[in-house]
């Protein structure tokens, strides 16, 4: 492909051009300030490619979700969650061996060390779960400190992550129900375990529901990556200063949990709630969200990049009605949220502007269906999205781009003015 040509000021400048695997095009602009002086505009990063990556390909218009290559159609509800995660941060699906292995080190390096599990003793009862997951991650690199170019401590960073992250979500739950902490076991799959050490008593064996682990597991699957979203944008941006991937996956968990990215899970829930205590009167709500001179929008409708079907939200669906009849569960905020989503999609404004359901649109309802409670909607994300936010910081680290990320900007303030003191 010809290099893209631009002409700036009647002066014309060349800037090179490559082409990805999908033949997605990127114009290479490294030299473009020191060439021109100018720089790019481009609020919220929507044209700005801050890398090139290899783990996932997302086509917004197809409503295509790739990891690694492969549909997100095959992995969903068909692999381990364990195993795409292994895929996800080494770039094939493990042997049956490798996965066994792997498996085990995930449980093996569950455990909180044990003063910090006294952490959770002093946060505030007012504390959402997201807060107290953030801070206990960013808290492990004081328990595991050390780690800059030490591979094999990355990797055992990565096993303590994976492995920790649930406990942690886990217990922060048994704590705010006052029920003694359930510790993981290694002949349980991820999911189980999760499931085992949130509802599990110590005073009989808990027989982990096949339909609630599968479920869990393809939760899990679905929202382990998503290209350069907001929280792995951040996870590669602190670790570009080579901060220690702890502090930098706990700057991901904080920029997940805003109601725009992974907090909106929670925002459906609640927003189908409050439908359905106005009496199930939902073009109300529709109405508000078109509105300008309000702030509303429909949450869990709306995507950066899908045009189209989100197609997370698409296998969401079928699993919401597949699960809930398999639990014996009616569920009266589905009813609300599909007759929510018919309108929508019939509707000029949604159909205009391309808005179409995303994965937080039906993920609550499926928590719900677990048993998990609805402020723990946005932690269940950040535990899927682990293994991505770490085959992102291995990737960054790897890169031989790699440079400290560091936007410019257009200055529009005022022009050099002097300070003179009163007389
Ligand atoms: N309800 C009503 N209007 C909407 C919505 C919505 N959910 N989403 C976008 N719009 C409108 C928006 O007001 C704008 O209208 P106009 O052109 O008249 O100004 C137009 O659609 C384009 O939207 P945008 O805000 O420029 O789109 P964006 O790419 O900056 O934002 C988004 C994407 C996901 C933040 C946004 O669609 C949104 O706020 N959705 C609701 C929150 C949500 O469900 N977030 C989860 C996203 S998927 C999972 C994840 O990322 O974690």
């Amino acid at each position: 492909m010809d290099n893209a040509k631009l002409i700036l000021d009647g002066k014309e400048y060349e800037l090179p051009v490559f082409v990805g695997s999908e033949n997605e095009v990127g114009i290479d602009i490294r030299k473009l300030r020191d060439t021109t002086g100018a720089v790019t505009y481009d609020p919220g990063f929507a044209n700005t490619g801050s890398c090139r990556s290899a783990i996932t390909y997302i086509d917004g218009d197809k409503g295509i979700l790739r990891y690694r290559g492969y549909p997100i159609e095959e992995l969903a509800g068909k692999v381990r969650f364990s195993a795409a995660a292994y895929l996800l941060i080494y770039g094939r699906l493990p042997t049956e061996l490798e996965f066994l292995q792997w498996r085990k080190q995930l449980t093996l390096n569950s455990f909180i060390h044990a003063s910090q599990v006294n952490f959770f003793d002093n946060f505030s009862t007012l504390s959402h779960p997201m807060n107290i997951l953030g801070s206990m991650v960013s808290s492990m690199s004081s328990f595991y400190p050390g780690e800059a170019d030490d591979k094999d401590l990355i990797h055992h960073n990565i096993q303590r992550l994976i492995g920790q992250v649930k406990t942690i979500a886990a217990f922060s739950y048994r704590k705010s129900v006052g029920l003694p902490y359930i510790y993981p076991r290694t002949d349980h799959s991820y999911a189980a375990n999760f499931l085992r050490m949130m509802f599990a008593t110590p005073a009989e064996e808990y027989v982990v529901p096949k339909v609630m682990e599968e479920a869990l597991d393809m939760l899990l699957i679905l929202h382990m990556d998503h290209e350069q979203n907001c929280s792995t944008s951040t996870v590669r941006m602190v670790s570009s200063t080579m901060s220690n991937i702890y502090a930098s996956v706990s700057a991901g968990i904080n920029a997940l949990w805003g109601r725009l990215h992974g907090g909106a899970n929670e925002a459906v829930l609640n927003m189908l709630q409050q439908i359905a205590d106005d009496d199930g009167d939902y073009m109300k709500y529709i109405e508000m969200a078109k509105r300008k001179d309000d702030s509303f929008k429909l949450m869990g409708f709306g995507h950066r990049v899908y045009k189209n079907f989100d197609p997370r939200a698409k296998i969401l669906k079928e699993a919401v009605d597949k699960v809930l009849t398999e639990l014996g569960i009616h569920d009266p905020l589905l009813d609300v949220a599909k007759g929510l989503e018919e309108v929508a999609l019939k509707d000029e404004f949604f159909v205009e502007r391309k808005l179409y359901p995303n994965v937080d649109f039906y993920s609550g309802i499926l928590y719900r269906a677990l048993g998990i409670p609805t402020e723990m909607f946005t932690v269940l994300f950040a535990i899927g999205r682990m293994p991505g936010w770490i085959a992102h910081f291995l990737e960054m680290r790897a890169d031989p781009d790699l440079r400290i990320q560091r936007p410019r900007q257009v200055y529009i303030g005022e022009n050099l003015r002097h300070y003179e003191p009163e007389e």
